[in-house]
């Protein structure tokens, strides 16, 4: 199986320790290992370094480089000549392999999950790959809340492993979102898995523009193509989708709050990456190089960087985008 890693996106839900220069997926979060070198670890465990694509962008190449020299997986590296979203990259790298192997297997993973590698994950890309040659399969995790920010699936019915996909939306509102929980739509994992002549079929019939462009040279391509993604340039579009349950853990690690959840807490509960000093603080979440010290605070996050200090409750802390709007309109 090839598998491909898109880390080209420039998730700054982790302002300000993440930021566009510095994304999320390529901070050293947990076991002093980036979400993208996990998502690297997780591909090898199906595919030889060799058969391992990384999709980037010109500005992140060289972290792509570092952190897979520090692993020591020689995989190979694309360069976008600019960011046109999930489904031209899929695309780009699709073609890529085609040459190699047209009747390929492929993986595509992204490189801002935690998830655990454990035997439930395996046997989800087991069931994947058996239906890989006739469909595009996602993967579903039982969604815990109404989230905005992720494709809703709604399964149908059951196929020699999984399930045939009779509904996929991207992105829905939030009143859609607190019905489709109601209804027991699966959250979109955000991995998919594919034959190549599939993909390729798919994609010239349901987003033309893209495929056409990357019948050119890569340059050309990427200024022709229209900047879309994966779930509304096939997902939501295609007959041909599956998806197969998740259910080993999963975070997108969209927040603070998702962050301090899956990190070692100590007695009090608090996640400190440094030196705290509190009588009294409780469920705190502390990230600094300077010792913090807080008094009559608790449940909250201090994270402290160079240049940028941020301090807000931890219930609050999906809302940092705020912040970010902010600063680019002030320049
Ligand atoms: N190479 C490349 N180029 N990679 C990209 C680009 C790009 O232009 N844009 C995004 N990526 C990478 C991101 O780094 C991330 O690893 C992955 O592709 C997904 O992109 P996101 O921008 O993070 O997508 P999302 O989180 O809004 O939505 C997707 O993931 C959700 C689960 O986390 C969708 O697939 C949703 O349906 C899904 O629920
Ligand atoms: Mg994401």
């Amino acid at each position: 199986m090839y598998s491909v890693i898109l880390a080209g996106g420039s998730g700054t839900r982790l302002f300000p320790l993440s930021r566009s220069e510095y994304p999320k997926q390529f901070i050293p979060l947990l076991d002093k290992e980036s979400l993208f070198q996990k998502a690297v670890l997780r591909a090898c465990l199906y595919s030889m370094p060799d058969e391992i694509y990384v999709v980037t962008n010109e500005a992140h190449k060289f972290l792509v480089r570092d952190q897979l020299e520090e692993m020591d997986a020689d995989c190979h590296i694309l360069t976008e000549p600019c960011g046109k979203n999930t489904l031209p990259a899929i695309q780009y790298v699709v073609s890529e392999i085609a040459k190699r192997d047209p009747d390929a297997v492929v993986a595509v993973f992204a490189s801002d999950q935690l998830i655990e590698a454990d035997g439930r994950y395996t046997r989800a890309i087991d069931q994947a790959c058996v239906l890989a040659k006739t469909h595009l399969v996602v993967f579903g995790v039982v969604p815990t809340s109404p989230h905005t920010g992720y494709g809703y699936i709604r399964p149908g019915a059951a196929l020699e492993e999984g399930y045939v996909v009779d509904a996929f939306v991207e992105k829905p509102d939030a009143p859609t979102a607190e019905r489709y929980l109601a209804e027991k739509y699966l959250w979109n994992a955000g991995m998919f898995c594919f034959g190549v002549p599939i993909f390729l079929e798919e994609c010239k019939k349901l987003s033309p523009e893209v495929y056409a462009a990357f019948q050119k040279p890569t340059d050309e391509a990427y200024n022709l193509t229209p900047k879309i993604s994966m779930d509304y340039g096939i997902m939501e579009k295609t007959d041909k989708a599956a998806v197969v349950p998740l259910i080993s853990s999963w975070s997108d690690l969209g927040s603070f709050e998702a962050l301090y959840s899956v990190m070692d807490k100590d007695s009090l509960g608090n996640v400190v990456e440094g030196e705290y000093l509190s009588p009294d603080g409780k469920n705190n979440l502390i990230i600094s190089d300077k010792l913090v010290a807080t008094l009559g605070l608790s449940n909250v996050a201090v994270i402290d960087t160079p240049d940028v200090l941020l301090v807000c409750p931890k219930d609050q802390s999906q809302n940092v985008g705020e912040i970010t709007a902010l600063l680019q309109k002030n320049g």
